[in-house]
């Protein structure tokens, strides 16, 4: 059996992802607390050992080295000398050879490795809608900005590039495809964890205001990528058949949706999962928040972009036909980015990739 995962999802690769997206790296650094907390709940007794964590979802692993830093003096403090095994996980089409550099302190970021005796770093490229560790042997479960990418696309969109522009019978399968895929990420994480074992889960969402990614009062920039690619369609840049093939196969659950598997006889009850705790919070847009204190919008859009481009460029690309040549292909996504970097070194203001997550804590009951 294949691993079950959408087409075309990588983030830029050579570790540009962790250098354009501080944002990310932010999100990540305010799950701490959550994590410390996790561990300090873990019972002794389940540690034989060896403390297991997991980062499902880690493209490089630049934005979370703070945090498995804090996570692993955590451990120390609570299990003494027992080894750490941190579980880098991510699909396969990841750049595995970014993370290896920059989890061994190689790829310029501040690495953890020297600091501490017994840590063992691994790389997985399961998906996380399977089980990526022993069963009962994991600890401590950890993703952020990541479990929002569906196993799969439902169907493509006739008039908007992701599920937010959506209404009727498209959303609705979108929705159906994100509760299921919620369901088996929780399940699966259900079978890895020990007794007592947490999990801390930072998912995109659809806040209790309809806020979402990039959609926070100023400008929706999925309106934005979706009126610039219509654009395109309109001038003959890209065929209609391509423009519907751009649809992002992701789902910005509400916390209704995301709370329904725990409650009653929802399945995540059944196999013993407990939501200890959940919050919805904004994150402001780090390129946004340096305009506000510079105010050039060159600067602005020169930095803004590359964030929004490391994690949707693959997936418009892989929507243009291949019967393009190649470089064709760069040239339409390049003419894309430009035409969206124009639009806010003209208009600045308003633009802003603010996100917008749920923080869960989850735990293992039995
Ligand atoms: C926006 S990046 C987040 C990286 C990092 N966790 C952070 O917060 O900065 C999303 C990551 O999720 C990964 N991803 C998407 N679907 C996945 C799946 N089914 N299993 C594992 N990783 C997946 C992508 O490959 C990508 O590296």
């Amino acid at each position: 059996m294949s691993t079950p995962q959408a087409e075309n999802i990588t983030m830029s690769a050579g570790g540009r992802y962790s250098l354009a997206t501080a944002g990310a790296r932010d999100v990540i650094d305010g799950a701490t607390k959550l994590v410390v907390r996790a561990i300090g709940e873990v019972p002794v007794a389940a540690v034989d050992g060896v403390f297991t964590m997991s980062d499902m979802g880690c493209a490089d692993g630049g934005t979370s080295l703070g945090m498995v830093r804090t996570a692993i003096g955590a451990v120390r403090e609570r299990f003494g000398r027992a080894a750490v095994k941190v579980v880098y996980a991510d699909q396969p089409r990841n750049d595995f050879n970014a993370l290896a550099r920059i989890v061994h302190g190689l790829g310029g970021f501040d690495g953890y490795l020297e600091e501490f005796d017994g840590v063992f770093p691994l790389f997985s490229a399961t998906s996380f809608y399977r089980a990526i560790v022993p069963p009962g042997g994991l600890h401590l479960g950890f993703s952020a900005t990541a479990m929002h990418w569906l196993s799969g696309k439902p169907g493509d969109l006739a008039a908007h590039v992701h599920a937010v522009g959506a209404v009727g019978d498209e959303r609705e399968k979108f929705a159906a495809q994100a509760r299921a895929d919620w369901q088996t990420i929780l399940l699966r994480r259900a079978e890895e964890l020990a007794p007592g074992g947490q999990l801390v889960l930072v998912v995109f969402c659809m806040d209790e205001r309809g806020r979402y990614l990039g959609n926070t009062g100023g400008v929706n920039m999925f309106a934005r990528f979706n009126a610039l690619w219509r654009g395109f369609v309109e001038e003959g840049a890209v065929t209609e058949g391509e423009y519907r093939a751009m649809t992002l196969p992701q789902f910005y659950r509400t916390v209704e949706e995301f709370r329904a598997p725990f409650e009653g006889e929802g399945a995540a009850a059944r196999a013993g999962l407990e939501l200890l705790e959940m919050e919805t919070r904004v994150v402001p847009c780090p390129f946004a928040a340096d305009f506000k204190m510079h105010g050039d919008a060159d600067k602005f859009a020169t930095a803004y972009i590359p964030t929004l481009r490391t994690w949707s460029e693959s997936v418009f690309y892989g929507a243009l036909s291949t019967a393009r040549a190649g470089g064709e292909r760069r040239a339409i996504v390049d003419n894309f980015y430009r035409a969206y970097g124009d639009e806010v070194r003209n208009h600045p203001d308003g633009h802003a990739m603010d996100y917008v997550h749920a923080y869960m804590r989850i735990r293992k009951t039995r």
